[in-house]
């Protein structure tokens, strides 16, 4: 078989880490794949001290890669939006096969470019996508292909788990606590994308799609950040047996599909409660299967290229079989994509965490009791705590039944209404997360 040649643009952490892991296993991947895999072109705006690249072609203009003609498959590691978008369509137009691990180019522009590639008769992988080096795209959709996936919740940003995480160890706060995330190297460019949930939020959309059989809505996404967890909802939340985790959820309840990023109390004992740091974890609720649960390194230079490997060896492995033997790029073959309506926010329903802060006198807790039990919404668990010496307010903290979301924010828009409650609720929501 013919030796399958390498383009890769970008070479920064995770393109390094690809040409490194490439050269450093050659053997064993070639002998996966069927054939010789060669990185032939590089294409980046400086070259990189980690990798030795002699005997490479190497090229300042990203676009050269793109239409070398010897090159096979190209590999898109510049990240952004435009001129990755740019580069990938152009990749396709000259019929070549491409790897990304661009999540925001596949969750906005996914549809148009896998209309494209099927059009042209090319791949566009994108393992490296999401969570890293888990291989949970290649899960959903091959190694569940005969389940009907009913849910999926994941730790999908590193950034944010790494925050929550010394938040509850160490008792630091939020913006300290970033601080090192960004030091460290593991936030976006933009770290609003990590800790506003946007980043999870693109991963998540790209799960969906893959679960249920829908196309790409990232407009319909709902995110939240964590940005205003504060450590003292964090403790409460462990008193109650919970851990707080910023988790995006995609479900298919009888209505439509739910995908929503958002921090969340979810039970201690889950295992993935105890997905800590930088690491990530999926966990994917198939109608057969049952619960399943995916873990490992969510970035990082070695484990993203672990990622994108894995897509050139499977594009290696499938360069002669005809487009439509090939595994459908959102796991459902385009003609049978469903119109399944995400649903808006207020729609979905969840229990609830609450915190509130209430003149301690008697008949308060009665009053917030009352407006919750007439919106139809149980109280299953509650702590007041003492009040502090010279503070006449006092902590309240409430854990609801499930309710719909829009029962709950008019109910809350009560109880701030109340002269004896100050300031807002704090609310977050919380999940079972069980089988
Ligand atoms: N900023 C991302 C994270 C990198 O923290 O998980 C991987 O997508």
């Amino acid at each position: 078989m013919k030796a399958v040649k390498i383009g890769i643009c970008g070479f920064g952490t995770v393109g390094s880490g690809t040409f490194n892991v490439l050269n450093r296993n050659k053997q064993e991947i070639c002998a996966r794949a069927g054939c010789d895999i060669t990185v032939e072109h590089i294409g980046a705006r400086r070259d990189n001290a980690n990798s030795d690249t002699t005997g490479v072609k190497v090229s300042r203009d990203i676009f050269d890669v793109v239409n070398d003609p010897e090159i096979d498959i190209v590999v898109e590691l510049i990240g952004g939006y435009e001129v990755a978008k740019e580069l990938v369509m152009q990749a396709i137009e000259n019929g070549k096969h491409v790897v990304t691990a661009n999540k925001a180019l596949i969750a906005v522009h996914g549809n148009e470019i896998f209309a494209a590639a099927h059009k042209k008769g090319v791949s566009v992988l994108y393992e490296a996508a999401v969570a890293g080096g888990i291989p949970i795209i290649k899960a959903l959709r091959e190694g569940l292909a005969a389940n009907r996936i009913e849910w999926l919740a994941g730790i999908i940003n590193g950034t944010g788990n790494f925050i929550l995480t010394e938040m509850r160890d160490k008792g630091r706060a939020f913006e300290d606590v970033l601080q090192e995330a960004q030091d460290l190297g593991y936030a976006e460019a933009d770290p609003t994308f990590d800790v506003e949930g946007i980043d999870a939020a693109h991963k998540l959309v790209i799960l969906a799609s893959i679960a249920f059989g829908i196309p790409l809505q990232f407009e319909k996404a709902y995110t939240e950040g964590i940005s205003k967890i504060a450590p003292q909802d964090v403790s409460y939340a462990e008193e109650l047996g919970y851990r707080i985790k910023h988790l995006g959820i995609a479900r298919r309840n009888g209505k439509g599909i739910e995908i929503r990023v958002h921090p969340t109390l979810i039970p201690e004992k889950r295992l993935i409660a105890n997905v800590n740091g930088v690491m990530n974890a999926v966990l994917v609720k198939g109608d057969a299967v049952g619960p399943t649960l995916y873990y490992g390194a969510g970035a990082g230079s070695e484990p993203t290229a672990s990622s994108v490997i894995a897509d050139i060896v499977d594009i290696a492995r499938t360069l002669s079989a005809s487009p439509e033997h090939r595994v459908p790029h959102l796991a459902f073959h385009p003609d049978t994509l469903n119109n399944d309506p995400v649903l808006a926010i207020e729609e979905i329903e969840t229990a609830y965490y609450l915190r509130l802060s209430a003149i301690d006198k008697p008949g308060v807790l009665s009053q917030v009791a009352q407006i919750i039990s007439e919106a139809g919404i149980s109280i299953e668990a509650l702590i007041q705590k003492e009040p502090v010496a010279g503070q006449d307010h006092v902590q309240v903290i409430l854990l609801t039944s499930r309710a719909q979301e829009k029962k709950i924010i008019s109910a809350l828009a009560a109880i701030e209404g109340l002269d004896s409650v100050d300031g807002k609720v704090t609310r977050i929501r919380v999940e079972s997360l069980d089988g």
